[in-house]
């Protein structure tokens, strides 16, 4: 598990010089395993609710085809509680490096049912800035390349600079302002947290 100031500090910098970073197996199986269990049963406790409607969708909402359901991690969840805390750990390294101001992180788990995905969108909302950095991270295990479901990031030209498969344990942070993406539409159910580290509105 990436855990101090040194570790993050080439993530920090390549979301600095690329606007994007990836970090395949950032977390060890036992710890996005555990997060997908809670994720899992929150979903059977029917705590999900459809991504489509409240908070959480981009600046180019209108119209977008997002499917899927979304829980938001609260600090009463233990696996959840943990993967908070980790990623305050990554806000005060990225604070320290590059000086963004971030005040606060949210996060979200995401289930997308088959056939489900969200089209090319940016994160930051057209009404606040308050999302600066923006994190994704994958809890499938053995996901098949010809399943689909990958993150594509776009370039200002629309051609694709990145296409990440959701792989357990690959963190994706990028910038939430102007960086374009989206997850295409997968062959298999898929799990995600996606979050965003905040400055104060
Ligand atoms: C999002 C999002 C991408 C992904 O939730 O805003 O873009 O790969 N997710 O799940
Ligand atoms: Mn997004």
């Amino acid at each position: 598990m990436l855990e101090d100031e040194s570790d993050w500090r080439a993530t920090a910098v390549a979301l600095r010089d690329r606007g994007y970073a990836t970090l395949p197996g950032a977390m060890p199986a036992s710890a996005w395993r555990t997060l997908r269990a809670e994720a899992q049963q929150l979903f059977a406790d029917d705590a999900f609710s459809s991504a489509r409607i409240g908070r959480g969708d981009g600046a180019r909402t209108e119209g977008l085809t997002r499917g899927g359901s979304i829980c938001w991690l609260e600090s009463g969840m233990p696996a959840g509680n943990s993967f908070l805390r980790w990623m305050d750990g990554l806000r005060l390294s990225l604070n320290r490096d590059l000086f963004l101001g971030l005040d606060s992180f949210e996060a979200q788990y995401a289930h997308y049912p088959v056939g489900a995905g969200y089209e090319t969108h940016v994160d930051r909302h057209q009404s606040s800035n308050a999302r600066v950095v923006s994190a994704v991270i994958y809890l499938n295990s053995d996901w098949p390349a010809e399943a689909g479901g990958e993150l594509v990031i776009y370039d200002a030209q629309d051609a694709p600079r990145l296409t990440q498969a959701p792989d357990g344990g690959t963190l994706v942070l990028f910038m939430s302002d102007d960086t374009p993406h989206e997850a295409r539409i997968a062959t298999r159910e898929r799990w995600s947290i996606a979050g965003w580290f905040r400055t104060r509105d």
